[in-house]
């Protein structure tokens, strides 16, 4: 027998393949599908600030206030409309499903941030996933000023929530794992790597902007690979992988490379959520053909921290002695 329990967040997973946040888990039955096809937990869709404050536009514009007062009136209003679904959906989700239920939150404005990943926690979510995003467009704005706007919003959450919370962000960043351990001093317990974010298409014939494919191909998991490789045990707290797992041998590769947990979320889109045990039966043959009787046994085996051949993980040129091909 193979114990393919593991821990995320301080939370105790039956395994560690976590359906990632998406439309899926915007309903009970949805949470409860992927909940019922076996994963460790599940990650909400995230609740979007933007959207909150669109609705609050809406019912603004309905009541013609133009009134510096009454729109913050009436913006609260809205606010506290859009989590009320949110939070009813945490409470339905946390009574009809055994798994850890993670809440996933992207805001804008710092203050609010706080605001509502309190209403969050109260509501019974097990942990947060905060699903940062800042992209930078302004040439005169430096790194390091985007970087606090990131770092802000994690201290401000350490400090008002009990609940722990994770990180996710994308890979766009000079120094990674500076940034990366950061975010973990200031409060963090994990780190999710890489969010996929929403892909920007053009159409020739139209000449407008079109959305990109929006699924991930299983070639994409190079890229959180060789970081959870190298930032594993180094930046002082949990990492979750996610883009590109698209079969066992993702979540098993992820794994050696020091993942704490891996979340799928194309894959279930395009497999259909059940394919989830065909991911926990692939993971338990592997671990019994190697001999592994735990996750622990091979978790982070082949992490850069341990590695006898470190610069290995640092190779990015296709140079014939070192790689083998040109
Ligand atoms: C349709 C769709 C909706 C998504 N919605 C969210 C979301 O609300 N919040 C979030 O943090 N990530 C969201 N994601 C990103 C996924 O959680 C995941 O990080 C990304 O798709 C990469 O993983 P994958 O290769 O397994 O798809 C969404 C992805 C898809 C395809």
């Amino acid at each position: 027998m193979v114990d393919l329990s593991t821990e995320y967040l301080g939370l105790k997973l039956s395994n560690p393949i976590i359906a990632g946040s998406s439309s899926l888990h915007k309903s009970v039955d949805g949470v409860k599908r992927s909940a019922d096809s076996g994963a460790g937990a599940v990650v909400l869709k995230s609740l979007f600030e933007e959207q909150l404050a669109l609705d609050a536009a809406s019912l603004t514009d309905q009541a013609s206030f133009g009134h510096a007062e009454a729109y913050e009136y009436l913006s609260k209003i809205g606010m506290s409309l859009g989590p009320r679904e949110y939070l009813k959906l945490i409470e339905e989700a946390k009574r009809s499903c055994s798994v850890p239920v993670i809440a996933s939150l992207n805001c804008i404005a710092p203050p609010r941030w706080a605001e509502y990943a309190s209403q969050l926690e109260a509501a019974g979510a097990d942990a947060l996933e905060v699903n940062a995003a800042i992209l930078p467009t302004n040439p005169e704005e430096d790194s390091s000023k985007i970087e606090e706007r990131y770092l802000r919003i994690v201290e401000k959450l350490a400090e008002t929530l009990s609940i722990p919370f994770a990180v996710k962000i994308g890979p766009y960043f000079s120094s990674l794992p500076n940034f990366c351990s950061q975010i973990a001093r200031r409060g963090a317990r994990g780190l999710v790597l890489f969010n996929r974010f929403y892909q920007l298409d053009i159409d020739p014939e139209r000449l407008c902007l079109a959305p990109g494919y929006r699924f991930s191909f299983p070639e994409e998991i190079y890229l959180p690979l060789r970081w959870i490789a190298i930032l594993s045990g180094r930046v002082g707290c949990d990492l979750a992988a996610s883009t590109g797992v698209h079969d066992s041998q993702g979540v098993i590769k992820l794994l050696l490379a020091g993942a704490s947990a891996v979340q799928v979320c194309s894959v279930l889109y395009l497999k259909q959520v059940q394919y989830i045990e065909k991911l926990k039966q692939g993971l338990e043959k592997w671990m019994k053909e190697h001999g592994f009787r735990s996750i622990n046994d091979f978790r982070g085996k082949l992490r850069q921290q341990t590695a006898e051949d470190p610069e290995a993980y640092e190779r990015l040129q296709y140079i014939k002695v070192f790689v083998g091909i040109e």
